[in-house]
């Protein structure tokens, strides 16, 4: 069976618009006095390889206590959908996680995975109808943080929304709480919402966690490095700079840096941009909340708390949020 991606935004980006843009991030980055790069500029097709690398990791619990947390209590998370709801998902990448709602729901009316991957999107549902030939599967290829809206043609009835993996985690609070008053505005009132976040916890764990023995979450942390060089021209050299990652515990989130190994100074198209021996460039935050703190940012957002479930360990925690 063939599906095709449904495109609901204003306007598509095409690959000279994402190049044009890399380059403009870099260099606004890369002039700011603390460097720093956006976290959504890991995922490139290297990029993507190797986060789902550093999911195998031993130290890289969040992705496996998720999955253990849907195996365990799947049933009761799925029981917090409304009957006959509409189910969309946010980023949905890999469908791996919403199969563990969609066994127990067989009544859905229907599963839109939002993806900004078309490729993907396809290949993902025509898998899934494979599996659930009875759920109504519309993907939308869309940037979940820009404006879109469904698909016209859905079934009547409530919507509800999942947004798993604790991507959440790497939005800045007052991002975070906007987005989650964008996916209340694209689901619309009453609906309902099951998010992943990571939990605050021990700093050892959080911290080894992002520093992994075996080092993928350094190559990942690098192949920024390697894109620039790639993509941009960039006459950097990806052995001088290492990887740091630490827990911050005021602004309780894990900070990963890349650290410049020695003084030098790097050629970015006509600019040149110098580093002192030991300077970093910030490229992720990923939050780590309380449960209560997770909450108010919610609500904030316009989100009522409703259940949570998390492991034994308290590691993760997944929470249904109901929009009045
Ligand atoms: C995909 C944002 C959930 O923050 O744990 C993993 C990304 N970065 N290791 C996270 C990530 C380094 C991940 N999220």
């Amino acid at each position: 069976m063939t599906i095709n991606p449904v495109f609901t935004d204003a306007t598509p980006i095409t690959a000279l618009d994402a190049e044009r843009q890399f380059l403009d991030d870099v260099l606004t980055g890369l002039s700011a006095p603390q460097k720093f790069l956006s976290a959504k500029y890991f995922y490139d097709a290297a990029g993507s390889d190797l986060f789902e690398a550093i999911t195998r990791q031993p130290e890289y619990y969040p992705t496996r206590t998720e999955l253990g947390i849907l195996d365990a209590q799947g049933s009761a998370i799925a029981a917090a959908l409304p009957e006959r709801a509409t189910l969309v998902e946010f980023g949905s990448g890999s469908t791996v996680k919403v199969r563990r709602l969609l066994v127990h729901r067989p009544d859905l009316a229907g599963y839109v995975p939002v993806d900004v991957s078309e490729s993907f999107l396809r290949s993902e549902a025509e898998a899934l109808a494979q599996d659930f030939p009875h759920l109504a599967i519309t993907p939308v290829a869309a940037d979940f943080t820009r404006a879109f809206s469904l698909p016209s043609g859905l079934a009547e009835g409530p919507v509800a929304g999942f947004f798993p993996g604790s991507t959440i985690g790497n939005f800045e609070p007052p991002q975070a709480a906007r987005l989650l008053e964008h996916f209340g505005q694209v689901l619309g009132s009453g609906a309902t919402l099951i998010i992943g976040v990571d939990l605050v916890k021990d700093r050892a764990v959080l911290e080894a966690a992002y520093d992994d023995v075996a080092g993928v979450t350094a190559a990942f942390n690098r192949n920024l490095l390697v894109r620039m060089k790639q993509e941009l021209g960039a006459d950097i050299d990806r052995d001088a700079f290492t990887h740091r990652a630490f827990f911050n515990a005021d602004a309780s989130r894990i900070e990963m840096h890349l650290v410049s190994r020695t003084a030098q100074t790097i050629q970015i198209a006509d600019r040149r941009i110098s580093f002192a021996e030991g300077e970093t460039i910030h490229t992720e935050n990923s939050y780590k909340y309380t449960i209560d703190r997770f909450r108010a940012l919610a609500y904030e957002a316009g989100w009522e708390a409703g259940s949570v479930w998390t492991d034994p360990a308290a590691l993760f925690s997944i929470h249904a949020l109901k929009r009045p």
